[in-house]
């Protein structure tokens, strides 16, 4: 999905990191940022993974896709965030092998509930295995259909309002779409996370057919100015916005 391909190149004692984009962006731990040793000593130093999750990390990356796979470093600083603001009800939009619903699950209490998108039927039989090794099959509730129409399937039911965490990490096409929905679907003061928002450095300058990085762009800039939130995009994994809901 992601190009992860960057370079360093040094000249005297400057040194820049080219390839796509031009910056000090990094990326995971698991992808682009593998040999950074800073990001090797923030995973070191900081990681706490709980024992379920490592395995599916390792199990995730004999797949040919686990590039996909959210970094672990990103999913515990969301975890965080859960507990934070003693989140119940959380949605994961694109589950992919289950690295983050899982996270997520585990940080909350027994009364916690996290409803999770995908519709490839591999990597949710990857997923369920994980969630019933972990003990917590029962507080994820996974939905194997198109993204939008679970969202707009809970919105019908009447539960706008009443989630306090979204992360949204499928298709990038549908993602001013997620956001709109994630939005109907938040409380007050809940947090919607949306991933990927600077795919591998390209929104700086999309290239004229580069229809993802234009469309990541344009929704970073509709939030810049979007006063029905609170507002910080992180340089964490792929890019990290947090949008929290006035
Ligand atoms: C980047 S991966 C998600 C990674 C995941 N959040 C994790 O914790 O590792 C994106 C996933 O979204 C799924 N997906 C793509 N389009 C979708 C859609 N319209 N509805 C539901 N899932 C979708 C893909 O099959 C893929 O597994
Ligand atoms: C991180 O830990 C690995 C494995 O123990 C080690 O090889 C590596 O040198 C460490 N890197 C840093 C920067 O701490
Ligand atoms: C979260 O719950 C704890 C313990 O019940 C409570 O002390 C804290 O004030 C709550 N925090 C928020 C943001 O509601």
């Amino acid at each position: 999905m992601t190009t992860d391909i960057k370079m360093l190149f040094c000249v005297g004692l400057a040194c820049v990191l080219t390839g796509v984009g031009t910056s000090a962006f990094i990326g995971k731990s698991h992808g682009g940022g593998k040999d950074d040793p800073v990001l090797q000593y923030v995973v070191n130093n900081s990681l706490r993974e709980h024992p379920v999750l490592t395995k599916l990390r390792l199990r995730t990356l004999e797949d040919r896709s686990h590039r996909m796979m959210v970094a672990s470093e990103q999913a515990q600083f969301m975890a965080n965030l859960i507990k934070l603001i003693n989140a119940t009800k959380a949605i994961e939009i694109g589950m992919y092998t289950g690295y983050n619903a899982l996270s997520m699950a585990l940080a909350m209490p027994d009364s916690g509930r996290v409803v999770a998108c995908e519709v490839v039927e591999q990597y949710i039989a990857v997923a369920n295995t994980f969630f019933q090794e972990a003990g917590v099959e029962s507080k994820i509730d996974v939905r194997q259909k198109l993204a939008l129409i679970t969202l707009n399937e809970l919105i019908a039911a009447g539960e706008a309002g009443t989630y306090d965490f979204v992360f949204i990490d499928a298709d990038k096409s549908n993602y001013d779409n997620y956001y709109e929905q994630s939005l109907q679907l938040i409380r007050k003061g809940g947090i919607i996370a949306i991933d990927n928002v600077l795919w591998s450095g390209n929104v700086v300058d999309p290239a004229p057919t580069d229809y993802t990085s234009q469309a990541l762009d344009a929704l970073n800039k509709k939030l810049h100015k979007d006063q029905r939130i609170e507002l910080s995009m992180l340089t964490v994994g792929d890019g990290l916005t947090i949008a929290i809901k006035r």
